[in-house]
């Protein structure tokens, strides 16, 4: 299933990208993990990213599986096993888990529905199966732009990036909000939290939508998307004159019985 996934954490970019998610939502990422986060708690982090959720559990003396399609950056990280792992392969060694956590990887996952019933099977007695995802406000509501004609811009190159890769050809932006009854159906204190601050160009939010669109960039060039429009569509989200209401983050828990 490897190749369902648009971006790519082994490079530079990939790297920005993460570090950005870090920035935006460890906190509430803490929070939400938090009653699990014990000594000597069996945790797995799937999609591990640049390691700062397994890094944290670790210090609080968890020990952690930390599994991701890219490991280039899970390096320096006492206490966590690191493996090279596709989540679609199947749950990986070292469980049953007392915490298992994914933040913005299922929602990448055509088989999302599928893996979240294997970690929730994965889980032991009193394990927290715990979910972050990212969704899109529908529609994104433009509070402000710089020029005459950016919200145009904004709008033509968001309908074409999701037709491009969302849906069957990717990613979610609804599964977030579908999370917690898939939750419900198998666990118990199931807790689900929204999230959301409008985007202010240059802002972390910013920066992060801006590192994606310059990801999907050349995918949507080859789908025919106008180099002009791409450009301007990219540097609104560093514009501190752009402002709309566009990401929500969803985080979503429960526990086995
Ligand atoms: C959007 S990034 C999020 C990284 C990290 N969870 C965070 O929030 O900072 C998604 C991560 O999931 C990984 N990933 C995507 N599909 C995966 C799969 N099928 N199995 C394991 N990891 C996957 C990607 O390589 C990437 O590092």
């Amino acid at each position: 299933m490897t190749g369902e996934y648009h971006f790519r954490t082994a490079s530079d970019l990939g790297r920005e990208q993460t570090e950005l998610l870090q920035e935006m939502l460890d906190e509430p990422t803490h929070r939400l993990v938090e009653p699990a986060a014990r000594p000597g708690a069996r945790c797995l982090e799937i999609g591990a990213g640049s390691g700062s959720i397994a890094r944290w559990l670790a210090e609080r003396g968890a020990s952690v599986v930390a599994v991701d399609l890219d490991t280039e950056h899970l390096t320096g990280l006492p206490g966590v096993t690191v493996l090279q792992h596709d989540i679609n392969d199947g749950v990986p060694p070292g469980g049953p888990f007392d915490l298992i956590h994914a933040r913005a990887v299922l929602m990448h996952l055509q088989r999302r529905e599928h893996v979240l019933r294997e970690l929730a099977g994965a889980l032991a007695p009193g394990g927290m199966l715990a979910l972050g995802e990212v969704a899109l406000h529908n529609p994104p509501r433009v509070l402000a732009a710089p020029e005459p004609g950016d919200v145009e811009v904004f709008l033509r190159v968001l309908g074409q990036a999701k037709e491009a890769f969302s849906g069957a050809n990717g990613m979610s932006f609804d599964w977030g909000f579908e999370v917690d009854g898939h939750l419900a159906a198998g666990l118990a204190d199931v807790r689900s939290r929204l999230f959301s601050e409008p985007l202010v160009g240059g802002s972390t939010q910013g920066r992060y939508v801006h590192n994606l669109a310059v990801q999907l960039s050349p995918g949507l060039l080859a789908r025919g998307a106008a180099e002009a429009d791409l450009d301007r569509f990219c540097s609104l989200f560093l514009d501190p004159g752009f402002r709309c209401w566009y990401l929500q983050f969803v985080f979503s828990s429960g526990v086995r019985n």
